[in-house]
């Protein structure tokens, strides 16, 4: 099932309040780690951003150079709102899921995703089309919410004390994989969980070769500027792949 909850009134104007405020883990814990996993340099290379969101990497990527950006989400409220911030002729957005991709053999270079996958049902028959599209030897690099945080079936995985402290992330359910309807700014917001296994082995069984797995922290910048940030060492909220056609 394909939900679109960022056209969602009250969803979407939450999110870019958070993203506007830089109070969710994006700036100081996911963007920078998953930075690091691209090529040194962007110069010529085509690009497809899947869940792109209101365009801000789309952008970032042609401003390292990218010869070209195809920007793909669901969301016709982010879409818009990409055209409006990062309208760009190098790069192209179009309202569509990433399940209704269908690019021609050895388009791109880099296929890039973030924070996006864990909204897919059927992840393997995405990679596949993943797979078709990319040049050989191109990279895929995704980042999506860890398994150990899609796994909760309650609302909230941390366990708190008395006073709200943070005492212990609640991990269960864990090797049950499949649909969680959670509540993240509004009720009934569908992600799909896949154990860390199942991932790997699922990107090895279309073909790709694993380069590498983060499980990033805060920067120590970020850290500084915000106390809060250091409790994000005690369990993963994010897991980021980068992955090689061979
Ligand atoms: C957490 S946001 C991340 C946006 C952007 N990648 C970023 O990091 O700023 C997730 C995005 O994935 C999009 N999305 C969710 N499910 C999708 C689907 N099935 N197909 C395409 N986009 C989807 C949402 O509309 C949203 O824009």
């Amino acid at each position: 099932m394909k939900q679109n909850i960022y056209d969602n009134e009250i969803f979407y104007n939450s999110y870019i309040k958070l993203r506007v405020d830089s109070t969710g883990l994006n700036d100081v814990l996911e963007i920078p780690a998953f930075r690091t996993l691209l090529p040194d340099d962007l110069t010529h290379k085509k690009i497809l951003d899947l869940g792109c969101g209101f365009g801000e990497s789309s952008n970032w990527y042609v401003s390292q150079g990218a010869e070209r950006v195809i920007g793909i989400d669901i969301s016709e409220k982010m879409i818009s709102r990409a055209k409006q911030l990062y309208q760009h002729d190098k790069i192209e957005y179009r309202c569509l899921p990433i399940e209704d991709i269908s690019f021609h053999k050895d388009q791109f270079d880099l296929v890039l995703s973030s924070l996006a996958f864990h909204y897919i049902a059927d992840f393997k028959n995405v990679l596949q089309e993943i797979y078709h599209c990319l040049k050989n030897n191109g990279l895929l690099i995704f980042s999506q919410e860890h398994p150990i945080v899609t796994a909760k079936k309650a609302s909230n995985g941390w366990a708190k004390g008395e006073n709200g402290e943070k005492l212990y992330w609640k991990l269960d359910n864990y090797n049950d994989e499949g649909i969680r309807k959670q509540k993240w700014f509004i009720d009934g917001v569908i992600k799909y969980h896949r154990t860390t296994s199942s991932i790997i082995n699922t990107l090895i069984e279309t073909g790709f070769n694993i380069v590498r797995v983060l499980e990033p922290i805060a920067t120590e910048e970020a850290e500084l500027l915000n106390e809060v940030l250091k409790e994000e060492r005690r369990r993963p909220p994010f897991l980021i792949v980068k992955a090689q056609k061979v």
